[in-house]
Order: C-alpha cells, then sequence, then structure tokens
C-alpha cells in the first residue's frame, strides 16, 4: 500500500508518519477493513539508551540500525532549521505570501541529543510484512526468545479518522514507556491501570516490571488489537511475571461493565483487586478532546476518591499547537483545557482526598527511538485519602470544565 488517503478528519501520528513508503506494507485488514501493519520497536538496552541529561552520550553505534528515512531527514532540516529559527513558543507568526497565501511557520523541533541527529526520530523497523516475518510469528512460541528479545511488535492502523486514533501509537505512548523504564525500582510487582491504552505499547512495557495491568480502552475492534499486542508480546511480559488484562473502561460512563457476556467486561474480583491494589494509574497522550478530557478527570476522581490508599497518576499529553482563521493566531486548546482540569484537581477541597499536581521533568532516558519534542509533557498526580480527623463533610463537589459532574 503506497497510498494513503487522507479525509478532511484523518489523522496520522508522527511515530508512523515519518517511514518510507516502503515500510507501509499492511499485514491485513481488520474487522472493519482498515489496513493493519505491524511495527518493531526496539527497546535499548542500558548500554544503548539515550542519555538525556548527557548529550554528548548517545546512543553508541547508531550507524549500525537500519535509518529507513535515510536521505530524506537533510530535506526536512534545512528547511526546519531555517524556518524554525527564532520560533519559540508563542512567538510563531503566521504571515502572507506574495500572493496572499498564508505561510505558517512550522514549530521548532528540538533533538533528543541536543544537536542536529534527526535520525533518531523513527521506530526501528526490523522486518515488515513479508513470507519470513509471517512464518517467524508462527514460530512465534519455539523461537520467541531469540528473535524478538528487546523488540516490541504492535499491530496498528494508519491514518485513521479522529474516533479511531486508538489504533495507531501515539509519541506520548513511547515517553511513558520510556519513563517506566528508566523507573524499574518504582514499578516492580504493582498493580497499574492504564486508560485509553490504544494499541497497548505501554501497557505492555508496564507489564514487564509491574505485576497486573488493566489495560483499558473503548471499542471492539480497538480492544481485540490491543489484545492481540498483548499475545503478541506475551514473551517479554510472562518473562518477568507481569500480566496484561484488557478490559472495557469508558470515561463517559460511570460503571465498569461485569456482564459475563461482553466481551472485555471485568469480573467482580477484577473490579475488586483494581480498587483495592492500584497504586499507579497511567495514561498517554489522551486529552485531545475537551468533552474527554472531562470524562477522563471525572473518571479519576471517582476511581481514587474510592480508594483506601494514595494513587499516583502519571499523564502524557503532546501540547500540539494548531493556528485559527479566527484568532489569527497560534494556539493550543486541548492542552489548556487540560491544564485547567490538573489546576481545578489541585484546588478541589472535597473532604476526601488532597491532590498534589507537578510536571516531571523530561530529561529521564530514552529507551525507544522517536523525537522527543519539546511539546511531550509528563504529569504527574497524587491523590491521597484524607484521614478521617481530617475530613471534612462533602459539601463541595467537583465541577470540571462544563460538565456539572455528579460526583
Ligand atoms: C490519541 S489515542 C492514545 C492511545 C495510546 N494511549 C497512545 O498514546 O498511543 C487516545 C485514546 O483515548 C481513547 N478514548 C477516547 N475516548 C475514550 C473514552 N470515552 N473512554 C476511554 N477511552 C477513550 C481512544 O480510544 C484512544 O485509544
Amino acid at each position: 500500500m503506497d497510498q494513503i488517503t487522507f479525509h478532511h478528519d484523518t489523522v496520522l501520528s508522527d511515530v508512523h508518519m515519518l517511514l518510507p513508503n516502503t515500510c507501509h506494507l499492511m499485514t491485513r485488514l481488520n474487522y472493519v477493513g482498515q489496513p493493519v501493519f505491524i511495527s518493531k520497536f526496539k527497546i535499548l538496552s542500558d548500554g544503548e539508551k539515550l542519555d538525556n541529561n548527557d548529550p554528548g552520550k548517545a546512543l553508541k553505534d547508531a550507524d549500525d540500525y537500519d535509518d529507513p528515512k535515510e536521505g530524506r531527514e537533510k530535506n526536512t532540516e534545512a528547511t526546519q532549521g531555517k524556518d524554525g529559527e527564532g520560533c519559540g513558543e508563542g512567538n510563531m507568526k503566521p504571515f502572507l505570501d506574495e500572493d496572499g497565501d498564508l505561510d505558517i511557520t512550522h514549530r521548532p523541533r528540538k533533538s533528543p541529543m541536543g544537536g542536529s541527529s534527526r535520525d533518531l526520530v523513527c521506530p526501528i523497523i526490523l522486518k515488515q510484512s513479508n513470507p519470513v516475518l509471517q512464518q517467524e510469528e508462527e514460530n512465534v512460541d519455539d523461537e520467541v526468545d531469540k528473535c524478538f528479545k528487546g523488540i516490541i511488535r504492535i499491530e496498528h492502523t494508519m491514518a485513521t479518522p479522529l474516533e479511531d486514533v486508538g489504533k495507531q501509537v501515539w509519541r506520548g505512548a513511547l515517553l511513558l514507556a520510556d519513563f517506566i523504564l528508566s523507573k524499574p525500582a518504582t514499578f516492580r510487582g504493582t498493580t497499574v491501570l492504564e486508560l485509553g491504552a490504544g494499541t497497548g505499547l505501554t501497557s505492555i512495557i508496564m507489564a514487564t516490571i509491574a505485576k497486573t495491568v488493566y489495560c483499558t480502552d473503548v471499542g471492539e475492534d480497538l480492544l481485540s488489537m490491543c489484545k492481540r499486542n498483548v499475545l503478541l508480546n506475551r514473551h517479554m511480559t510472562e518473562h518477568s511475571g507481569g500480566e496484561v488484562r484488557v478490559r472495557h473502561l469508558d470515561w463517559l460512563q460511570h460503571d465498569l461493565c461485569t456482564d459475563d457476556d461482553v466481551e472485555f467486561s471485568w469480573t467482580e474480583d477484577e473490579v475488586a483487586d483494581m480498587h483495592k491494589n492500584t497504586t499507579f494509574i497511567i495514561a498517554a497522550d489522551v486529552c485531545y478532546d475537551d468533552d474527554l478530557t472531562d470524562g477522563l478527570f471525572r473518571t479519576l476522581y471517582q476511581l481514587c476518591s474510592n480508594f483506601t490508599h494514595s494513587c499516583t497518576v502519571l499523564i502524557s499529553i503532546e501540547k500540539r499547537m494548531n493556528f485559527t482563521l479566527r484568532h489569527m493566531d497560534v494556539s493550543c486548546k486541548a492542552y489548556d483545557h487540560f491544564r485547567h482540569c490538573l489546576s481545578q484537581l489541585q484546588d478541589l477541597v472535597d473532604g476526601r482526598c488532597s491532590f498534589s499536581v507537578e510536571q516531571l521533568p523530561s530529561n529521564f532516558a530514552q529507551f525507544l527511538l522517536y523525537e522527543r519534542i519539546e511539546q511531550l509533557e509528563l504529569w504527574k498526580v497524587i491523590i491521597t485519602p484524607l484521614p478521617f480527623d481530617q475530613a471534612r463533610p462533602a459539601g463541595e463537589r467537583w465541577k470540571i470544565g462544563r460538565l456539572a459532574a455528579s460526583l
């Protein structure tokens, strides 16, 4: 498949965007007729990882890897180097060319190495949709450790309509995965809930360290793809004793489905286990629509205010800038709404929990290859139940955004 057709509501993740056409070979059609691709993300070993605290100590032997977009980068860089100059955040002014067309400056890019190395932005695609790969997939049980050590294989689609964005891999998933891999001691043996997990990549990486990961999202088709990815990578998680359970959790619904007849529903035991033991909730790139962001924060609040223990929430977000004709300027509406929800949470006095909010520095090591642009952020919220004697009657009810949420 060489051509991807773009409709007005089509979105394509940067993670998949920079691959040359030769890598866009589909493996199959999914249940709703969308082409499915497989990408292999190499997890760099301790010796290979990018140390973002020490830009000089970059990926050693980077040249050994296949760079699928060799030759393209120089062009991109030439353009961006010039156009991006002096265009820091808030300094991106549109202007008109000689014919009166809008000429919009691209956002500036930051290399993880601090220099001009834009060669590290693609996941490493080792083999794709060829007979050898098919055979490897079939022999997965026997040869898996040998073939795929340190490689996570993810099925995904490309260029989806907005309602199917979960079928692509987003940079926020890779940022969160890097954070997890850089702090194994923090997550070892824990129970984790992922919200809006999409293809499941971050949950799978988490399960190489944690004990149980409830990997949740909505839509049978997406959850089936996610479950397939969990199975494709089971050698990585089983090896360390971790388990990923793919379950349905909709931020716009109040209850978890426990109906046996419904696929991806929860058992009563799982619900109890999740409430009793979850100490981390993770979510990658889930704030791109204000109503959904409201639903996400309401879900977080409902879950954590029923926990009897502290819970740490980690949310990655990419601050996407859009130019609007209405304002004739660049704005980050979804990001602004996310920050608004965070500050409401921080200020909330509900008599049940205390909330602390903090942005984490993004200089932790990079185990996956992607462009860690400065617009990629990681936020931490710690939700702690108040001791009984400090708890006030829950007279103040939290209203998030435009939703008068009855919490
Ligand atoms: C941009 S994708 C991110 C997917 C994945 N975390 C990643 O970073 O690759 C946003 C995710 O939020 C999920 N989502 C959207 N609305 C939701 C809802 N009401 N309840 C649960 N998940 C939802 C989507 O299905 C999608 O998987």
